[in-house]
C-alpha cells in the first residue's frame, strides 16, 4: 500500500471532533496516510475574511483527496458582525466554502448512501395489516447533481434592466410577475446542462450495472418543470436505450417520492436527481436509516479532486462538551467512501464490517441511537461518548 496524503479539513464545531476520531480509526485500521491540515470554516471567515483560504485550495489541488468534517454558516448580518474589525466595511461577502469548493473543483457528482444497519434502533419500521410491524432494510444510493440547478447561484433581487427585459420576453413572466414593483420580485434560476445531467445519470447507471440492479429511479417533477426535469428524464431514457439496455428507468415525482419513503423505501436502490431535490431526497432517505449520525457522502468530478464528508453540520450546541457525545459513524462511513474511491475496497469493507458488528451487538450506542435528547447527561444514562464509539469500532476491526 503506497502512502497517501489526505487533506484533513475539520472545519467547525463537531466537525473537529468527528474528523479527529475518524483519523484515529483509519490509523488503527492500518490505512497508511499523511494528513495535512486544510483550514476551512467560520474562524477563517472571521479572522481572514475568507472561509476557504487559497492555501486550502492549493492543498486540494495538490493532494486531490479531502476528508471534511463540517462548517458553521451564519446569515449575512451575523457574518458581517463577526468579522475582525479591520476587515469590516470592505465589501467582503460570506459565501459557503462548501459550495465554493464544489464549484471550484467541479465536483459535480455527489453520492449519498442510505443503508440500514441491522440492529440500529433508529431504522424505519412499518406497520403491517395485522397490527404487527416489519423492518425493511433500506439500501439506497442517492446520486445528486452537485453543481447546477437551484443551487447554481444565479440569482437576482431587484434585477438589472437586462435581466428584467429578458424575463419580460417570456409570456408567463409578463403575465404573472411584471405587475409587481421590480424590487419586490426575487429570482433564483434552475439551470441544467446536458453535459452535467448526463454525467450524473451515467454515474447512477454504472453503479446499478456494477451491482446487477434492475433499474434506476429518476426523481424529478417533469410534468410541471418541463424544460429541466423533462430534459433529464428524457436523457435518462435515451442513455438507457443506447448504453444500458438491461437497466430500466423508473421515474417518480419528488413530492410523491417523499410520501413513498414511508411506504416502500426498500424498493429504491438507486435514485438520481438534481441538486436541490437530491439534497431533500438524501435527507429523507437518511431519516430511515438513522438520521444525521449515519449520513455520509462523497463528491467528485472532472478535476480529480474528491471530498468526503458527513452530511450533518457543525452542531454548535454539542461542540464544547467536555466529553463529546456526537455519533462519529457518519464521518467513518464517509471515510469508507474515500477508501472505495481510491481503490482501498478491502480496508473500507473491514471498517464497515466493524461498524456493522458494533451496531448489531447494540452494547455501545451514542445518544442519538438511544433516542435521547442530546445533553451532557446522556453519558450517565448509558450513552457512549464519541470516543467510546470509536474505540468500539476499532476493537472490532
Ligand atoms: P446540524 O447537522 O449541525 O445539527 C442538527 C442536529 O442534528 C444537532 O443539533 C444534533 O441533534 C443532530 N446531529 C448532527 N450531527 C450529529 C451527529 N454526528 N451525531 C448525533 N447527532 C447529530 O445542523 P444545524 O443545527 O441545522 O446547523 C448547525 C450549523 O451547521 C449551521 O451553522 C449550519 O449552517 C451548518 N451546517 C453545515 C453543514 C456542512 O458543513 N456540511 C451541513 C448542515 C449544516
Ligand atoms: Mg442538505
Amino acid at each position: 500500500m503506497s502512502k497517501r496524503t489526505i487533506v484533513a479539513m475539520p472545519g467547525d464545531g463537531i466537525g473537529k471532533i468527528v474528523l479527529e476520531e475518524c483519523i484515529r480509526l483509519l490509523d488503527a485500521a492500518g490505512f497508511e496516510a499523511d494528513y495535512v491540515n486544510g483550514d476551512i470554516g467560520w474562524d477563517f471567515w472571521c479572522k481572514e475574511g475568507n472561509p476557504l483560504p487559497a492555501r486550502t485550495i492549493e492543498l486540494l489541488e495538490k493532494h486531490k483527496i479531502g476528508l471534511f468534517g463540517a462548517i458553521t454558516s451564519k446569515p449575512k448580518d451575523k457574518a458581517e458582525a463577526e468579522l475582525a474589525p479591520e476587515l469590516r466595511n470592505k465589501g467582503l461577502v460570506y459565501f459557503s466554502p462548501i459550495v465554493t469548493m464544489r464549484q471550484r473543483f467541479k465536483m459535480d457528482i455527489c453520492m449519498r448512501p442510505c443503508k440500514a444497519f441491522k440492529g440500529n434502533p433508529l431504522n424505519f419500521i412499518r406497520r403491517t395489516a395485522d397490527g404487527g410491524f416489519e423492518e425493511p432494510l433500506v439500501d439506497t444510493m442517492v446520486f445528486r447533481q452537485n453543481t447546477e440547478g437551484l443551487y447554481g447561484g444565479v440569482e437576482w433581487s431587484n434585477a438589472p434592466d437586462i435581466v428584467w427585459d429578458a424575463m419580460m420576453t417570456h409570456k408567463n413572466f409578463e403575465k404573472n410577475f411584471s405587475g409587481h414593483p421590480r424590487n419586490e420580485v426575487f429570482i433564483s434560476t434552475r439551470i441544467l446542462t446536458k453535459k452535467y445531467s448526463e454525467r450524473i445519470l451515467r454515474a447512477a447507471f454504472d453503479y446499478a450495472k456494477e451491482r446487477n440492479l434492475k433499474g434506476i429511479t429518476v426523481c424529478e417533477k417533469p410534468n410541471v418543470i418541463r424544460e429541466t426535469s423533462g430534459m433529464i428524464l428524457k436523457l435518462a431514457q435515451d442513455i438507457a436505450k443506447k448504453d444500458y439496455p438491461e437497466i430500466s428507468v423508473w421515474d417518480t415525482n419528488i413530492d410523491a417520492q417523499m410520501m413513498w419513503l414511508t411506504k416502500n423505501p426498500e424498493d429504491y436502490n438507486v435514485v438520481v436527481s438534481t441538486n436541490m431535490f437530491g439534497d431533500i431526497l438524501s435527507d429523507g432517505f437518511a431519516g430511515l436509516v438513522g438520521g444525521l449520525g449515519f449520513a455520509s457522502s462523497a463528491q467528485f468530478g472532472e478535476s480529480g479532486v474528491a471530498v468526503f464528508e458527513p452530511t450533518h453540520g457543525s452542531a454548535p450546541k454539542y461542540a464544547d462538551y467536555e466529553i463529546p457525545i456526537v455519533n462519529p459513524i457518519a464521518m467513518f462511513l464517509s471515510a469508507c467512501m474515500m477508501l472505495d474511491y481510491i481503490g482501498e475496497k478491502e480496508l473500507s469493507q473491514k471498517i464497515q464490517n466493524a461498524i456493522a458488528t458494533v451496531i448489531k451487538e447494540g452494547k455501545v450506542r451514542t445518544y442519538d441511537m438511544m433516542k435521547l435528547r442530546g445533553s451532557q447527561d446522556v453519558i450517565h444514562k448509558g450513552a457512549a461518548s464519541t470516543k467510546q464509539m470509536t474505540d468500539a469500532v476499532i476493537a472490532k476491526l
